[in-house]
């Protein structure tokens, strides 16, 4: 089949299903996937594992070529452009050059603008064809494209300003309270949202909470979701007043708890410092002072607001209403988009079977 004559969506939406799995576990690279077709048929598939592994472009073909397929003529869908330099690891433009691939297409370009458009020069002087689909006619490539960009949000953001992306998810109620009048914020939200939640905290580098909500609360942050061993947890304090005892510098992962003392460069300089430290993403969970500090510092990227059904008002959680229908209208075109939101839509549970049912 002629790539003209099929959805190449599909291939690239395989990429990047591999490429989110990557989230959370690459600083300070970006989350990368890619899979090697010939024939409308996959014949490897691959991603950026952490920092120092092959590039996603690398490990798809290597994936080919273990199950004895030939890369000749075959097209490479890759969800960012390759790389054209030689960094920890060899350039993937040589390597799909060397490999004699006939095709690579990708997603979106290289956010550092030193980079962005070479891969296309140095493919094509080796007679290679390429695509970006980052200006794409075809809506369905545009969707790609979106959803590319969505997923180096962070990495982006991180390349050009050395600081992290920051998400800050706070959980409500209809009445835009956060915790009952005793400050309990367990259960506002349903298992459903905090599942949700589980499964952003996978794919962050950071959760970063306020001191005072550690004092009242005393949360692991690691709960909801698949463990993600690179997780780290940030807590910041103007007081220094924290439990020693609290789950967090004393369960399996506290070598992975930092503390931030702010002084006079308030957030900005926690924020500079975890960017120097490579992390890309920085999960914000709360409690509403920290929130509203990042808020007034301008250090927020993207914020999720969880809204339950309920009403609290000045009782006890327990005792919160319920409500059946509710219609939420944003206030202001700003609620839409974001590294969160992009995802969902275009990654079925069944595509991560495509290699598995072709064989
Ligand atoms: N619904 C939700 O999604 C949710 C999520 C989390 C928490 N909560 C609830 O929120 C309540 C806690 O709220 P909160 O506003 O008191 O908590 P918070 O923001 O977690 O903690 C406030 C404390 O954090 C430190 N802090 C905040 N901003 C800072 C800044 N700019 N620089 C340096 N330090 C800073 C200060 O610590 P020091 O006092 O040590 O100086 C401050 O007193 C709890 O009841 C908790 O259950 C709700
Ligand atoms: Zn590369």
């Amino acid at each position: 089949m002629r790539p003209a004559e099929m959805d190449e969506t599909v291939f690239m939406r395989r990429a990047l299903a591999l490429a989110f799995r990557s989230c959370g576990h690459t600083r300070p690279n970006p989350p990368v996937g890619a899979v090697v077709v010939k024939g409308g048929r996959i014949l490897g598939e691959g991603r950026h594992v952490r920092c120092g592994a092959d590039h996603a472009e690398v490990a798809a073909m290597k994936s080919a070529t273990r199950r004895g397929f030939s890369l000749r003529g075959s097209t490479v869908y890759v969800t960012l452009e390759p790389c054209s330099r030689p960094g920890r690891v060899g350039a993937c433009c040589d390597a799909l050059a060397a490999a004699g691939v006939g095709r690579v297409v990708w997603a979106v370009p290289d956010p550092n603008p030193k980079n962005a458009s070479r891969a296309a020069r140095i493919l094509r002087r080796a007679g290679i064809d390429t695509d970006c689909w980052a200006r794409s006619r075809d809506s369905g490539r545009r969707a790609c494209a979106e959803a590319a960009r969505g997923l180096i949000a962070p990495f982006a953001k991180h390349v050009a300003t050395a600081m992290p992306f920051v998400t800050v998810k706070l959980a409500m109620s209809l009445d835009g309270r956060i915790c009952d009048e005793k400050g309990n914020a367990r259960w506002v939200s349903s298992a459903a949202a905090r599942r949700a939640t589980g499964r952003l905290r996978e794919r962050v580098d950071v959760i970063m909470v306020g001191a005072g909500t550690v004092r009242h609360d005393d949360p692991s942050l690691l709960s909801h979701g698949r463990r993600n061993d690179d997780l780290f947890r940030a807590v910041v304090t103007r007081s220094g007043r924290l439990p020693p005892d609290a789950q967090i510098f004393t369960d399996a992962a506290r070598e992975r708890t930092l503390v931030f003392k702010v002084g006079g460069e308030g957030l900005r300089g926690v924020m500079r410092r975890l960017g120097e430290l490579g992390f890309m993403h920085v999960l914000c969970e709360g409690g509403l002072e920290l929130a509203r500090s990042l808020a007034a510092e301008g250090l927020v990227d993207e914020w999720i607001a969880v809204i339950a059904p309920k009403v609290i008002g000045h009782g006890p959680i327990g005792s919160a209403v319920s409500v059946e229908k509710v219609t939420i209208l944003p206030d202001e075109g700003a609620i839409a988009g974001g590294f969160a939101s992009e995802l969902p839509g275009l990654l079925s549970e069944g595509e991560s079977d495509i290699l598995r049912n072709q064989q």
